[in-house]
């Protein structure tokens, strides 16, 4: 049952992230966007009520006249709208399935004992501390005189995330390494709103209400935040999405390709971003794709090994017998010839470069750590084999069910 209800928490935090990270990063596209198009006042009254820019135009049978005053207004309107629940709800509900995937579950997700042998609690606390600590280290940069320096400050940067990255990939699963990376961003992105864009933006509407002038720090601290989170916003969706490529995180050099796709996503939003303002060389954007190229041919997969393929000769494996009684024995082959085929480091099935999800069955070891899975997938929802292309018979499926429902020993039987 419990289990069950885990996947129901999984399944519904999935779809409030998704949904609440496209109010997110939706908005925060629209006012770059807004900012990037934004043409001075035409009527001279509104320059001289403070309007700097202002933007025409139409959406779902209506038109829309946006204006941005170059400060701020004399008078604030009655209703201010502010954007920030997105954000805060894009992190809570990442939190809560970062914490119910890969930290409830850190002996599957989380550790892997091929990269480094951890506790599971050990693990989550230095999952936890590379949150908050990359927060702070960030922080501490922009607020620094090297702040001053967009250039430098960025280069840096890029350099510290890609030791994190490093530093992560030597530590976790690629999986649990990529994810951690992203929920670095994301934090960092939304830590910008909460402590330094949102607080910035309270003095600013204070000040205007007592009448006294705006601090320009406040304006300039919010906008560095801004541009930050401008550039991250492809990077980080990138990771969310690279769980269902093996290729990626599962790759010998996962920190690398990950760095690679941090540049292009970043270098393919400035081409973005400077067409949002006209004349905008696509310089960045053709770097952006031969970064990707060179990604792809440097991970191409190479032709195999004959060792490489599973343990199980398929050629004299029996399916197993309706009524049959299986042993332990029996489970391994089972699950390497109707899984591994496609679940290997090497996928033997045509058209599978690499093992779907990241899940592997090279053994029997990876076999019991992962029976719940294995259970489910193929037992409870027979979902797997996808379409049953490697033709599993019922009595497999029956006899998985049994050993799984004997506590999925290893000696099950023998
Ligand atoms: C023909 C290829 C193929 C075979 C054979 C296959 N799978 Fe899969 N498996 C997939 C694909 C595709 C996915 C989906 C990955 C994703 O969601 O990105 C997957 C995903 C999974 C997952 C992860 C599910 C999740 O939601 O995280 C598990 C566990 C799994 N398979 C178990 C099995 C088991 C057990 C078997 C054998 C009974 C099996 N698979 C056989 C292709 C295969």
């Amino acid at each position: 049952m419990l289990p069950y209800l885990l996947e129901w928490l999984s399944l519904l935090g999935r779809w409030l992230h998704f949904i609440v990270g496209i109010a997110w990063i939706g908005s925060s596209f629209y006012f770059v966007w807004l900012d990037n198009h934004l043409e001075p006042p035409k009527i001279k009254s509104d320059g001289d009520k403070g309007v700097g820019g202002e933007l025409w135009s139409v959406h779902g049978g209506g038109f829309y006249h946006a204006q941005k005053y170059a400060v701020a207004p004399a008078q604030l309107p009655e209703t201010l709208h502010w954007f920030k629940w997105e954000a805060y709800t894009t992190w809570l509900s990442g939190m809560f399935l970062l914490g119910l995937i890969y930290w409830l579950g850190a002996d599957v997700y989380l550790v892997d004992a091929s990269v480094r042998d951890l506790a599971p609690g050990v693990a989550v606390a230095i999952g936890a501390g590379f949150l908050v600590g990359g927060w702070l280290v960030y922080d501490l940069l922009c607020r620094s005189p090297l702040g001053h320096n967009a250039g430098a400050l960025s280069a840096l940067l890029y350099v510290l995330l890609g030791a994190a990255a490093w530093a992560l990939c030597q530590l976790f699963s690629g999986r649990g390494a990529y994810i951690h990376f992203g929920a670095l961003i994301g934090t960092i992105m939304v830590a910008n709103v909460f402590f330094v864009i949102i607080p910035g933006q309270k003095r600013m509407v204070a000040a205007t209400q007592r009448g006294d002038p705006v601090n320009p720090e406040d304006g300039l601290r919010g906008k560095q935040r801004s541009v930050h989170n401008t550039y991250l916003t492809l990077p980080v969706l990138f990771v969310m999405i690279s769980n269902h490529y093996a290729m990626t995180f599962g790759h010998a050099w996962n920190w690398l390709i990950l760095m690679a796709f941090v540049l292009a996503g970043a270098l393919i939003r400035v081409y973005f971003v400077a067409r949002h303002k006209g004349n905008a060389s696509p310089v960045p954007a053709i770097a952006g794709v031969l970064v990707l190229a060179a990604v792809a041919i440097a991970i191409a997969p190479r032709p195999r090994a004959a060792a490489e393929t599973p343990v199980v000769d398929t050629a004299t494996f029996e399916a197993l017998a309706p009524g049959a009684t299986a042993n332990f024995d029996d489970i391994v082959k089972i699950v390497t010839v109707r899984c591994a085929s496609c679940h290997a480091d090497v996928p033997t099935q045509p058209g599978w470069v690499s093992p779907p999800g990241g899940v592997v069955f090279n053994d029997a070891d990876d076999i019991v750590r992962q029976a719940r899975d294995i259970y489910e997938q193929s037992v409870e929802a027979q979902i797997m084999p996808v379409g049953n292309l490697t033709h599993m018979r019922d009595a497999e499926r029956e006899a998985i069910g049994d050993w799984f429902a004997d506590g999925a020993p290893a000696d099950w039987r023998q």
